[in-house]
């Protein structure tokens, strides 16, 4: 093991400590019974670095995104994993060291990244389009081929998307659109302005729109209704200045409030109004959709801060004060003047909620998440339950797989034939503390509490990751990407 690599940073231990390796795994062994009628491909992202930073602080999200994939049938699962090979990960493998400084930091990194990208392409992984994508919000997907997770190359929309793209885009299941935004297209130390993109079911651009933001952000995501979206520019600020009089780069600036800009999903920059509301911080959100006043109804993973990062003098808040729960936001784009109306749905502390992604952008009534119970701080020592969450009344699902263990994003999957919501599986990648092997856990979506139906297990541990996703072979985006329709 390379010494350098498990130094000081939480993220390249325990958990998050790398493996570098990519594994072909044609037959996992299964625990209890798989359903026949789970079929499909989850697929998970997450940030693996090649090479040991040379960075002092290491980030969470600086790794080279590593893309596992498990395909499910006749209840067997085979996997396999495969760095994305983005031009940042093949120059540095050419060298034979880390040469960008971490998180693209241009004060620590070598001359010899200079001309290239910094892509990762580590934070998630989605079919949109025929194609898979590994996406990270610095830079265009990169495309990967959906059986051998073969690099294919930045996929740049016929030359339209050639800086940033969003790693949580939506995809509207009643019309197959893609709705995404591409933050800093002009760059961190340019104005601060988005890209706001509409690519249909094949994947041809419809909307391309710039739209100026009050400063620059992490726009980590946004929200798309059946009429509207939102772009959610919290006190978070980037700014390359601060970063070049010795502060940090990306900082929470106190007292400062959140500024929602609403805009008609088919309108223009013109047309964005912006509302000032509590400084909260929200990365992840489960479903967001229309009531029937035509209220934009928000189910948000938010907290009053962040610990991901530090505020503009350097003081890092800690996990307690800024766990994150499952909040409603209810948005009035009729009312005269700028209110959040924010109910706590349940009070779990989670990291990402997710709905059943059929429903997205449509009224749904699940949300499903990884939560923690013991833990001081989830992110490190593991978010050790599943949970669901009745989001009409806040009454919760949940189970806990003992205090240390690591559970990954909790993903619906759509039984075979499936049309109804909670009609159908929940799956997470879980690593138990000690553990050599990880396992892929399989729930009865409407059982949480009762535990997993059936494991997969991965006879190593996987390291701690972000985003996942799944695929039913009877879905139109798998058998558009499979060829099967
Ligand atoms: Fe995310």
């Amino acid at each position: 093991m390379d010494a350098t690599l498990v130094r000081e940073s939480p993220f390249l231990t325990g958990h998050h400590q790398p493996n570098r390796m990519e594994v072909d795994a044609p037959d996992l062994v299964i625990r209890g019974r798989l359903p026949d009628d789970l079929a499909g491909v989850f697929y998970r992202n997450g940030a693996e670095p090649l090479y040991p930073p040379t960075d002092e602080d290491y980030h969470w999200f600086d790794g080279d995104g590593m893309v596992y994939a498990f395909f499910i049938s006749d209840g067997r699962v085979s996997m396999r994993n495969r760095w994305v090979r983005t031009d940042k990960f093949l120059l540095e493998q050419g060298e034979g060291r880390r040469l960008f400084g971490v998180l693209g930091n241009p004060m620590t990194a070598d001359p010899k990244s200079h001309g290239t990208r910094y892509n990762t392409a580590n934070t998630n992984v989605i079919i949109h389009g025929g194609k898979l994508l590994a996406l990270m919000e610095g830079a265009p997907p990169v495309a990967l081929d959906p059986r051998t997770l073969d690099t294919l190359g930045e996929e740049t929309y016929g030359g339209l998307i050639t800086t940033t793209f969003s790693a949580h885009p939506k995809v509207d299941y009643s019309t197959g659109e893609l709705i995404n935004i591409g933050n800093a297209v002009h760059g961190l130390g340019g104005e601060a302005v988005i890209r706001y993109d509409v690519l249909d079911f094949d994947g041809a651009p419809v909307v391309t729109e710039l739209i100026p933001v009050p400063h620059m952000t992490m726009l980590h995501t946004f929200f798309v209704t059946e009429n509207w979206v939102v772009f959610p520019v919290m006190p978070l600020e980037i700014s390359l200045q601060r970063l070049l009089s010795g502060g940090p780069m990306t900082a929470w600036v106190p007292d400062r409030p959140s500024k929602l800009g609403l805009m008609p999903r088919r309108g223009t920059a013109a047309d964005v109004r912006w509302i000032e509301v509590e400084p909260r911080h929200m990365l992840h959100e489960a479903n967001v959709w229309e009531d029937e006043q035509g209220r934009i109804v928000a189910d948000v993973a938010a907290a009053e801060g962040t610990a991901l990062f530090p505020d503009v003098n350097g003081n890092r808040a800690g996990h307690a004060e800024t766990r994150q729960s499952l909040r409603r936001w209810t948005i009035d784009p009729k009312a005269k003047s700028d209110s959040l109306n924010e109910e706590i749905v349940n009070d779990r502390d989670i990291q990402f909620p997710r709905p059943d992604d059929r429903l997205m952008a449509r009224r749904s009534r699940q949300a499903f998440a990884n939560s923690n119970l013991n833990s001081h701080d989830g992110r490190v020592e593991g978010m050790d339950s599943a949970l669901r969450v009745d989001t009409a009344t806040g009454a919760e699902d949940l189970y806990h797989f003992g205090a240390g263990t690591a559970v990954g994003e909790l993903i619906f999957a759509p039984r075979i034939g499936s049309t109804h919501e909670l009609d159908g599986y929940a799956l997470t990648l879980v690593h138990r503390k000690d553990s050599p092997e990880s396992e892929l856990a399989v729930f009865d979506a409407a059982n949480i509490a009762d535990g997993p139906i059936a494991t997969a297990v991965i006879p190593f541990r996987i390291p701690s990751g972000f985003h996942c996703n799944y695929y039913s072979v009877d879905g139109p985006l798998y058998r558009q990407a499979f060829g099967t329709a």
